[in-house]
């Protein structure tokens, strides 16, 4: 199939505090570590034939540079902004650059808790949207991405 043929990999963001993940809140958050998350992301990809790269920052700035780098090189993007999610149209208009899909995700669902969470200033500009699984969401996040990239 022409998308597992194409060598470019998905990239994962995870935006600010989720480096804290295991200890953070785990009443919202759950008790597996990002290196956890990432090493079961891996593993995913394996299994699915493809190639995953992974990028933690607590910078706005470092995420928005991220993205860019990213332009060209990956043929899809997995991002949670974390509390950028709900304030940072740096992030949005980085996103919007790309012309790949993006699927945004939240281990908590994020519609369920504080009204200031329940904003997203990407929803509109993303493929697909998961939250509330918990770190089993970027599963389903990666298996959700390859089927929008099999439709082409
Ligand atoms: C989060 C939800 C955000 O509101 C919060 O600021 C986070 C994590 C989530 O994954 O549930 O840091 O994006």
């Amino acid at each position: 199939m022409a998308d597992s043929r194409q060598n470019k990999p998905i990239l994962v963001v995870h935006g600010p505090n989720l480096n804290m993940l295991g200890k953070r809140e785990p009443e919202h958050y759950g008790g597996q570590t990002l290196d956890e998350i990432n090493e079961s992301l891996r593993a995913k990809a394996i299994e699915l034939g493809l190639q995953v790269s992974t990028f933690q920052s607590n910078h706005e700035g470092k995420i928005v540079e991220a993205i860019q780098e990213a332009v060209g090189r990956i043929r899809g993007l997995i991002i949670n902004p974390a509390a950028y999610t709900h304030t940072s149209v740096a992030i949005r208009d980085a996103l919007a650059m790309l012309d790949i899909p993006i699927v945004e995700i939240h281990l908590s669902n994020i519609h369920r808790r504080e009204p200031f969470r329940h904003q997203s200033m990407i929803a509109d500009i993303v493929a697909a949207r998961i939250a509330g699984f918990g770190s089993y969401g970027y599963l389903l996040a990666l298996e959700g991405l390859i089927e929008i990239l099999k439709k082409g």
